[in-house]
């Protein structure tokens, strides 16, 4: 199973094993991973699962969809150039060791 590992603001560090196909906020919120909310359940309407990526990793993932882009646009925190929401991140085995950080708030 991929690992992924969520990072908070405070750089404190949660490796979970995924099953691939499972995405990363849904991982989150099943493991009670503070600051990943999931609010609409993955559905591209909450931009609460809102995550940081390096630019190695963000250079592994497929792009954003245009839904994505404009939900970004209304996370509460900081969009930068890196940013994912978590829940359209699906796990494979190829992105075994990913690293996502979480922002300070997700409202
Ligand atoms: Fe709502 Fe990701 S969970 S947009």
């Amino acid at each position: 199973m991929p690992t992924v590992i969520y990072r908070t603001a405070a750089c404190e560090e949660t490796a979970l094993d995924l099953k691939a196909g499972t995405n990363v906020m849904e991982g989150a919120v099943t493991h009670g991973i503070d600051g990943i909310v999931g609010e609409c359940g993955g559905a591209l309407m909450c931009a609460t699962c809102h995550v940081y990526l390096s630019e190695a990793d963000f250079a592994r993932l497929p792009a954003r969809s245009e839904v994505e882009e404009e939900m970004l646009d209304s996370a509460a925190a900081e969009r930068r150039a890196t940013s994912r929401l978590s829940c359209q991140i699906k796990m494979t085995d190829e992105l075994d060791g990913l690293v996502v950080e979480i922002p300070d708030s997700q409202y």
